[in-house]
């Protein structure tokens, strides 16, 4: 295909403004962009005017676009523009995690019926192609589970709280050097890990939980004593994006682990991002890059882009050849912590391990079964600490 290709783009922050300077740098792909649509008027730009519209339709109605590129900040308005484009026949691109982890199947089935693509490697790990991966590469070899830190703020965070920083210096460190947003929220607490482990689940198992049944526990409440646990136990605390495939069940959710100096993801410091594949036949692997950030976001949209050029489309192979189920029935064994050892006694452990108590700290390390972690806010409450003990997951603790 050697004609040109129009493409329509949807915001010029972060990542639309390294995407645009990106195709511009590419004259391999052979691509324009045609118009850019953003929201706010009389706003400075460092292009011509006449690119910018503020009219979704100008895009969405242009019969010469090819290619919509989603790169907005609003997940409700990405919804409507990414199903109105797969609707109108257009390829569509998109790095909005948070509107994809909600929408996934309603999209992919449109775009099936219009036989169209839609593609999203920018909407988890940026730079790291592991959508693709997983996709193509692990077409037929089965995933046995993944551990990924796939949010470069918290990793950030806890790089530093882990060389005896306290949370809220290492919190505002970030913010500074602009890892952070003012409202942490969605980083801290795991929503926008969240948003990208219900993307890889799709990928490598097939399965497609919404986001309200997949449990998010932050990084909010770490304590210096914590990490003196973890440093004691040879381990650093990360938060994790993990799922396991645990006898045809698919488990996944975000929390933090304890995870040992043997691990590969061990030495994963600062903003970076990775995920740790383990599968049958491939055995483990690590894939390491940048997460954020408009050069490495606007990397893997090109990428898209450069694919949907040779006519590529997501198979889902996964969830048509497994029949997977996703379940939050499993038990673990973790280090539960409280300054207030009746709160501790209040989680019923299946098997206890080991019992710590002090004037100031108190902890247990056991089994539990996750539909107990689940019923607690652990991010909106402040006396309690918990992160994943080991590496053993079980469907029945009599095993
Ligand atoms: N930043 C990253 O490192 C990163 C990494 C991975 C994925 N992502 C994802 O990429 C997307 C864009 O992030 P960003 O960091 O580039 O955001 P950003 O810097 O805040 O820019 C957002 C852009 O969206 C435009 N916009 C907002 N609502 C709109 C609407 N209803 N219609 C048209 N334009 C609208 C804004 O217009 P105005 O310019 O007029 O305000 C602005 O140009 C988000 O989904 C984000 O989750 C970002």
């Amino acid at each position: 295909m050697n004609k040109t290709l129009n493409i329509g783009l949807f915001g010029y922050g972060c990542v639309g403004q390294g995407f645009y300077e990106a195709v511009n740098e590419s004259p391999n792909l052979n691509a324009k962009i045609k118009t850019i649509v953003v929201k706010t008027k009389g706003k400075t730009r460092d292009l011509p005017v006449n690119y910018f519209s503020y009219k979704a339709s100008d895009i969405l109605e242009d019969a010469e676009i090819d290619i919509v590129v989603e790169l907005i900040d609003d997940a409700a308005a990405a919804y409507n523009i990414v199903k109105t484009a797969l609707n109108s026949r257009k390829q569509v691109v998109s790095a909005n995690k948070k509107m994809i982890a909600h929408h996934l199947d309603e999209l992919i089935q449109i775009s099936n019926k219009k036989h169209t693509s839609f593609l999203y490697e920018a909407s988890v790990c940026a730079s790291i192609p592991i959508i693709r991966t997983l996709e193509d590469y692990f077409k037929s070899d089965q995933i046995l589970g993944f551990q990924g830190i796939c949010n470069g703020t918290t990793n950030y965070i806890l790089s530093r709280t882990n060389l005896g920083l306290n949370y809220d210096k290492a919190l505002k460190e970030a913010q500074e050097l602009g890892y952070a947003e003012s409202d942490p929220t969605l980083d801290v607490d795991g929503f926008d890990a969240k948003y990208k482990l219900i993307i890889l689940l799709k990928h490598a198992f097939g399965v497609s939980p919404q986001p309200d049944v997949v449990f998010n526990c932050g990084i909010r409440h770490i304590l210096p004593e914590h990490v003196e646990f973890a440093r004691q136990s040879n381990c650093k605390l990360k938060l994790f994006s993990f799922a396991q495939n645990i006898d045809d069940k698919v488990v996944g959710f975000v929390a933090p682990f304890l995870v040992n100096t043997q691990h590969a993801n061990f030495n994963v410091e600062n903003e970076f991002n990775a995920v740790h594949i383990d599968a049958k036949f491939a055995h483990q692997q690590l894939y390491l890059g940048k997460g954020a950030g408009g050069d490495p976001t606007a990397s893997a949209v090109l990428s898209d882009v450069s694919a949907l050029k040779s006519q590529y489309a997501y198979s889902y192979k996964k969830s048509k050849s497994l029949n997977l189920s996703f379940t939050n029935n499993f038990y673990l064994k973790i280090y539960l912590a409280s300054q207030n050892i009746k709160v501790l006694d209040q989680i019923p452990f299946q098997k206890t391990e080991q019992v710590f108590n002090s004037e100031k700290y108190n902890y247990k390390i056991g089994w539990v079964n996750f539909n107990t972690l689940i019923g607690i806010n652990f991010n909106n409450n402040l006396g309690l600490f918990f992160a994943v003990y080991s590496g053993k997951y079980r469907l029945n603790i009599e095993e």
